[in-house]
């Protein structure tokens, strides 16, 4: 699952992205529903400009149902159209061929005014690594959809699947690389487990997570791990430790074992739905 960026990739996705990005009318855009903008690469407007465009708020089983709200409003307010999705369970799926229709609404009709019936819309996938661009794939294309081939006018070797007959998808997504420059980006990535944990030390990333949790979902982290919170973190660990009986030999806590725990709890939604940044952060 995880992913090291090193700058050949970067060059060789982006090169990839360039060459793609000419062949479709809509770019669907996912991120992180939790980390909705340090998911984000800046470079796709650029890169997506006169395209139509729809943003995937994915994971949104992992956040908080109001933010994403929030979020979608954002976003939309920006002139994308949005939707929340579930791609591993499927939610919000059947709502995007709707959504397409109406992202393409201009295109339609332009091609209908050139006497142009029927083309379908071609789309790309694309987003950072891990955000889940092969899950939503899946779940949206399903196994019943055959891919098309080569057609002529298409760069040889690209495979579109189709979706219906109003919608074709290159099958292969476009990756993002994360703004790694901005430290608070890289954090939040870690955070959710988008970057390899071997580049930060597990207990200062609980601890991040902990400082977190106290400032923004007071009393989640009490209850959940029977202990008391405190601002100091590195306390609020060793309570953790103590109460979950993370022990070593000699009776001494185990901080590292109940790092391990929390960041793995807060991954994978056992904390409960989090969101790490809010739009108000970002008007
Ligand atoms: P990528 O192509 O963009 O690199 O991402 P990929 O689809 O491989 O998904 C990365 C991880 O995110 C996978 O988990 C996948 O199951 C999970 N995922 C994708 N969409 C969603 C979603 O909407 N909600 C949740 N909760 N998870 C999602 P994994 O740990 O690599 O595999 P597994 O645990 O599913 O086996």
């Amino acid at each position: 699952m995880h992913f090291q960026w090193y700058p050949g990739h970067m060059t060789k996705a982006k090169r990839m992205m360039q060459e793609n990005i000419k062949l479709i009318d809509l770019v669907i855009e996912l991120v992180d529903a939790r980390i909705p903008m340090s998911s984000r690469n800046p470079d796709i407007d650029e890169l997506g400009k006169q395209k139509a465009r729809l943003i995937l708020l994915n994971k949104s089983d992992l956040a908080e149902d109001r933010q994403n709200e929030l979020w979608a409003e954002y976003f939309k307010g920006k002139g994308y159209s949005v939707v929340k999705v579930n791609s591993k369970k499927g939610g919000g799926i059947k709502s995007i061929q709707g959504v397409i229709q109406e992202a393409c609404r201009e295109k339609i009709e332009r091609d209908r005014k050139r006497g142009i019936l029927n083309r379908p819309v071609r789309a790309m996938v694309v987003g950072i690594p891990n955000v889940g661009k092969s899950t939503f794939i899946n779940a949206l294309a399903g196994k019943a959809c055959a891919k098309t081939g080569n057609k002529p006018g298409v760069t040889k070797g690209k495979q579109w699947i189709r979706l219906n007959k109003n919608v074709e998808l290159l099958d292969t997504p476009g990756i993002l690389w994360p703004k790694f420059e901005d430290q608070s980006v890289g954090l939040k990535l870690a955070m959710i487990g988008s970057i390899k944990d071997e580049i930060l030390n597990t207990e200062e990333l609980a601890g991040e997570i902990i400082r977190f949790m106290t400032e923004h979902y007071q009393g989640t982290l009490s209850e959940k791990y029977d202990m008391e919170e405190t601002s100091d973190v590195y306390a609020c660990l060793s309570r953790i430790a103590e109460s979950k009986h993370c022990l070593l030999r000699g009776s001494e806590l185990d901080t590292a074992k109940a790092a391990m725990m929390v960041v793995d709890d807060f991954r994978n939604g056992r904390l409960g739905k989090i969101t790490l940044e809010f739009p108000e952060d970002y008007e």
